[in-house]
């Protein structure tokens, strides 16, 4: 029997180039989105992926939905939170409003995700959590206040969820991409877009397969002994 992935954010960016390497890598995989029901049905026609809809924000949504992959391809054995939003501002223009939908959707759908199939995982003593950082989570951002805490809160939150679960066969890692060729980064500024990219070491944006490389390596039976960590995938940037 196939492993079942799902993929929280999967039809667009790094969550789509991730439902695809763990498709081809033999996973039965699931992909939530929150609202574009056109991408999901192109993706899902392009690829044979089932897509859910659900939005990662809501504690109860996220049980139903678990339920419902779990009724149609079986327990989860690998869930990528990978779903994410920026409301970016400086912090003295940031509202309460991109504040709260930032926690809510980047920090708060991690603990929503988790969860609804830790149990499951538990009582199978078998399981694969990768959270998605950020390079501006580990080095801030001007204009990221909201993004970054989420995205600093995430490694923490993955230590402590990897301490919790060791015992039960479970791993729980996060990774950390920097500035990737995804729809979010296409949304930056493009003078501010430029000045990063150069001040990258290696001179480009990441591809999302070069990140869904790492996901696929960490839920991979090579990296069983791996748990607690944050793997960077962000072109030497953090080294700058
Ligand atoms: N770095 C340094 N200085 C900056 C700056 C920056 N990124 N952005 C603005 N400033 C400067 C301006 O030049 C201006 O200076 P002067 O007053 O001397 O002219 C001053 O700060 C303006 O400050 P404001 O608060 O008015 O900033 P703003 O409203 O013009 O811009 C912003 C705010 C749009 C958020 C802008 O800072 C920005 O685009 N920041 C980068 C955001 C970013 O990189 N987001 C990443 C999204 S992708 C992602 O998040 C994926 C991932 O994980 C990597």
């Amino acid at each position: 029997m196939a492993r079942v992935a799902l993929v929280t954010g999967g039809v667009s960016g790094i969550g789509a180039a991730t439902c695809k390497a763990l498709q081809a890598a033999g996973f039965a995989v699931a992909a939530s989105f929150v609202a574009d029901e056109a991408a999901a049905r192109g993706f899902r026609e392009q690829t044979g992926i089932a897509t859910y809809r659900w939005d990662v924000a809501d504690f109860d949504a996220c049980q139903q939905g678990v339920a419902e992959v779990v009724r149609t391809l079986g327990p989860v054995d690998v869930l990528v939170n990978n779903a994410g939003i920026t409301r970016d501002a400086s912090l003295h223009k940031m509202t309460r409003e991109q504040w709260r939908a930032v926690i809510e959707v980047n920090l708060g759908g991690c603990f929503n995700m988790c969860h609804a199939v830790i149990g499951s995982m538990r009582e199978r003593g078998y399981g694969r959590i990768v959270n998605l950082s950020s390079v501006n989570g580990l080095a801030g951002q001007f204009g990221q206040a909201n993004y970054a805490a989420t995205k600093a809160g995430i490694i923490g939150f993955t230590k402590s969820l990897a301490l919790e679960s060791a015992a039960h066969g479970i791993t729980v890692n996060a990774v950390a991409p920097g500035y990737t060729d995804t729809p979010m980064v296409a949304a930056v500024r493009p003078e501010v877009r430029e000045r990063i990219v150069a001040g990258i070491p290696l001179r480009r944006l990441g591809r999302p397969e070069e990140v869904a490389a790492a996901i696929l390596y960490l839920v991979s039976d090579a990296a069983a002994y791996i748990t607690g960590e944050t793997l960077s995938i962000n072109g030497g940037q953090y080294l700058r």
